[in-house]
């Protein structure tokens, strides 16, 4: 069946590896970009299919519902899959009205504009919301986050994504648009933007900088490479069922402080350093507002239903990410000029 699919926020860090994954599964899609290119978004990232005959790019946003309709109806797009958001907490710290507008009324828009385009046959369509395991907010020492944990946000990042999925699922039951919704846990992988822990730890033992560890460090993350966040995207977009909630996680946990660690010893070895050198960078620092102390995804139902599990270890994704940013300096020196450089002084110098 052909269909022509609006991947919105395709040229950040996880929609890159959705695009890739569909341009080249599926040549008889018309797969169309639609991004703001905001300071997540480069289009660096799909270089290397920019020239396939199924792809399509459209600089626009999701905070301008006549861009909207207008690529709607351009494309003729059957389906979306909905990626683009603010996804940093700090940044959702040091400005909350940004992930209001973006991840609130920007999904919105989305959904009305999907469901005006789409009124003579809502039941023929998808509209797919990718979102995160922060709205459950956070665990205790044991325990999991099911489909059916109450949602409990912390952040105003956390907040404004669970609103979103309030909305997704408002528009199923009041108007019938047909939804799915994956709540995901923390991802690495090539193409991180260096704000975020993994990257932007990699990016500091290159330079020689500080590692600010949050607090003590104690903070534990559920961590699944990016193209296995794209595979399940891949497969609950085909096979999910509608109107349902998958939770997609690595079961793969990791204190903070334990994967810094290791991050410093693979760094080591990559840059032929003495054992222990990236060690001594890490700096122990405020710890952030409201620090969700633990997430951790039962992700059975996704596994059970649809057969999708992980397809690389963390030491093989680990490895792999690291080979990345030590082969593509010009893509961190492009995205850290700038407007990066205002954002590290005002996030970090007081800590
Ligand atoms: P990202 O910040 O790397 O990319 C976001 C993209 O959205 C960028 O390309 C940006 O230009 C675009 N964008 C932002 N505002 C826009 C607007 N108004 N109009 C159009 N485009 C806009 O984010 P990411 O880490 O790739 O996350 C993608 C999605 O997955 C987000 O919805 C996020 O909440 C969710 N998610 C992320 C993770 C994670 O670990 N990164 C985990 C679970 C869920
Ligand atoms: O769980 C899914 C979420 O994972 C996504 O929805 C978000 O978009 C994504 O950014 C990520 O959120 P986190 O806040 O968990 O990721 P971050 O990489 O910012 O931080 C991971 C952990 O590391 C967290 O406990 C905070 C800590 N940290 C982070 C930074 C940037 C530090 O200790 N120091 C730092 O400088």
């Amino acid at each position: 069946m052909s269909r022509n699919i609006l991947i919105t926020g395709g040229a950040g860090f996880i929609g890159s590896h959705v695009v890739r994954l569909f341009v080249k599964k599926y040549p008889h899609y018309k797969i169309i970009n639609l991004d703001a290119l905001t300071y997540a978004g480069n289009l660096e990232n799909l270089e290397d299919i920019e020239n396939e005959p199924n792809y399509f790019f459209e600089k626009a946003n999701i905070l301008q519902p006549d861009q909207l309709s207008e690529v709607f109806s351009r494309y003729g797009i059957t389906d979306v899959i909905h990626l683009a958001a603010e996804s940093h907490v700090d940044r959702s710290i040091l400005s909350p009205l940004d992930f209001i507008y973006t991840n609130i009324v920007g999904t919105v828009n989305l959904l009305n504009v999907a469901k005006e385009q789409w009124k003579a046959n809502l039941s023929g369509h998808r509209f797919y919301h990718v979102s995160t395991d922060e709205v459950y907010g956070t665990l205790g020492d044991t325990g999991f986050f099911t489909e059916t944990t109450a949602y409990s946000p912390n952040s105003p990042y956390s907040a404004s994504k669970a609103s979103s999925d309030h909305f997704v699922r408002a528009y199923g039951e009041t108007y019938h648009m047909q939804y799915v919704i994956t709540n995901c846990s923390n991802n690495y992988g090539p193409n991180h933007f260096p704000e975020k822990l993994i990257p932007l730890f990699i990016n500091n033992i290159i330079n020689n900088k500080p590692l600010p560890v949050y607090g003590k460090g104690e903070n534990t993350r559920d961590w699944l490479f990016v193209i296995d966040h794209a595979r399940a995207i891949d497969t609950v977009f085909h096979h999910g069922k509608n109107n349902e909630t998958y939770n997609i996680g690595g079961f793969n946990e990791w204190k903070n402080i334990d994967l810094v660690k290791l991050l410093c010893k693979l760094m080591d070895e990559k840059l032929g350093r003495q054992p222990g050198t990236s060690e001594q960078l890490i700096s122990y620092v405020k710890d952030r507002p409201g620090h969700d102390l633990r997430y951790a995804i039962d992700a059975t139902k996704i596994n059970k239903e649809l057969g999708w599990s992980p397809s690389v270890t963390f030491e093989e994704g680990l490895a792999k990410t690291i080979d990345w940013y030590l082969a593509n300096s010009q893509w961190l020196e492009h995205v850290t000029s700038g407007d990066y450089q205002k954002y590290y002084e005002q996030q970090y110098a007081e800590r």
